[in-house]
């Protein structure tokens, strides 16, 4: 099912972005080169993203909880569902815009500290952005 596969692929989402913004700090921090090591990284972390972005559309128009509940009711009205119908994709989408922007801006800096200082800034936001408005309850099974 579709939304198994996007809140199991949640967890490789989370982890290769965590991954990939500490050990943008740690380059950072420690002036180390930028090696293939910190590319594949970087870009796998991308990577990720966009298929959770790619699963989460078309999870949004097949369930019940995205865009059904977003076209029929009005927005004051949605209480708790606006998380799902609204929230969750409007700001997952922002945190990859992020995350895409970092990727292409680190690629132009002239020095590894300022390339992992562009991942870890752009990632760092978008990884914020993600958690703030993860389902947890739902994710998690409290609710
Ligand atoms: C950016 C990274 C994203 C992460 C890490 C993420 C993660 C998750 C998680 C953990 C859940 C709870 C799944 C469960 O019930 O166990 C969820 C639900 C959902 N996500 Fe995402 N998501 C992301 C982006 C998106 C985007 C961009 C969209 C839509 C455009 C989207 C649409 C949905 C929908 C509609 C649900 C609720 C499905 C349902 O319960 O029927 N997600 N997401």
């Amino acid at each position: 099912m579709i939304k198994d596969l996007h809140s199991y692929f949640a967890y490789f989402v989370l982890l290769m972005l965590i991954i990939a913004v500490a050990n943008a700090v740690i380059g950072f921090t420690t002036n180390k080169k930028f090696t293939a090591k910190d590319l594949r990284i970087s870009l796998f972390a991308l990577i990720f993203t966009h298929l959770q972005l790619l699963v989460g559309i078309i999870l949004y128009f097949t369930s019940a909880k995205g865009w059904q509940t977003f076209s029929t009711t009005k927005i004051g009205d949605m209480g708790g569902a606006r998380l799902i119908a609204l929230e969750h994709p409007i700001i997952g989408i922002l945190a990859i815009v992020f995350i895409t922007i970092g990727w292409s801006k680190h690629k132009k800096q002239e020095t590894a500290k300022r390339a992992f200082g562009k991942i870890a800034l752009f990632y760092g936001i978008g990884l914020v952005l993600i958690l703030s408005r993860l389902p947890w309850k739902i994710w998690l099974g409290l609710s």
